[in-house]
């Protein structure tokens, strides 16, 4: 059975998951994209800068010491924490529209412009909206439909939390860019197969 391609914490038989993946890649650029391992807790990255939009499905609190242990760390104290500091420092200083999804605990720590419930691979979450993000309600439900509306709406689009790279692909099948990072490699090199002809 093919698995379904997202990266998520939870255990879930017919998703791919890392230790599927072949190999890991630290960067990868072609054709105005770029994809690059980079842990979002050391905050700002220079690559950032070139984009004007924002889309991320950011880690859970429960689901980001899965995520370091994918990697071989374990979180350091308040960790989460600090990834939640940069999230939020990116969008303040890239000053773009930003779409942020999370678990209703992210909303003391980030507040968001404004904040409204949709479904993230069929589990109910909150959509953040920062710096002027607008979404049409009565027809946004769910992660695909907010990206195909951000994709219809912007040119390049940075997801700092990529995962196997769903937004990438998104922007991409509109005919626009990105850049997107994460904390695994694996992640990165299979996004930049997927999605960047990568050999
Ligand atoms: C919910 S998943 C994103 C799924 C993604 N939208 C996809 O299409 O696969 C959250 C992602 O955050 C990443 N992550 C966790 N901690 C991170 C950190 N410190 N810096 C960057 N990415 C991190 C995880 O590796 C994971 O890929």
């Amino acid at each position: 059975m093919k698995k379904k391609v997202y990266h998520t914490a939870l255990k879930k038989a017919n998703v791919l998951i890392p230790e599927d993946v072949e190999r890991s890649l630290n960067y990868f650029e072609k054709d105005g994209n770029i994809a690059f391992k980079y842990d979002l807790t050391k905050g700002m990255h220079e690559k950032f800068k070139s984009v004007d939009v924002i889309y991320s499905e950011i880690s859970w609190k429960a689901g980001f010491k899965v995520f370091k242990e994918r990697v071989g760390e374990q979180p350091k104290q308040k960790e989460y924490e600090k990834y939640l500091d940069s999230v939020k420092e990116v969008i303040d200083k890239l000053e773009v529209p930003a779409f942020i999804t999370g678990g209703r605990g992210i909303l003391k720590h980030l507040n968001p412009d404004d904040a409204f419930p949709v479904f993230l691979w069929g589990s109910k979450v909150e959509l953040c909206l920062f710096n002027g993000a607008e979404v049409p309600r009565d027809r946004i439900r769910n992660n695909f439909e907010i990206m195909s509306h951000v994709a219809e709406n912007f040119n390049k689009g940075l997801d700092f939390s990529c995962g196997f790279g769903n937004f990438g692909k998104a922007m991409q099948e509109k005919g626009k860019n990105f850049v997107c990072s994460d904390l695994n490699g694996k992640c990165i090199f299979y996004l930049a197969k997927w999605l960047m002809n990568y050999k």
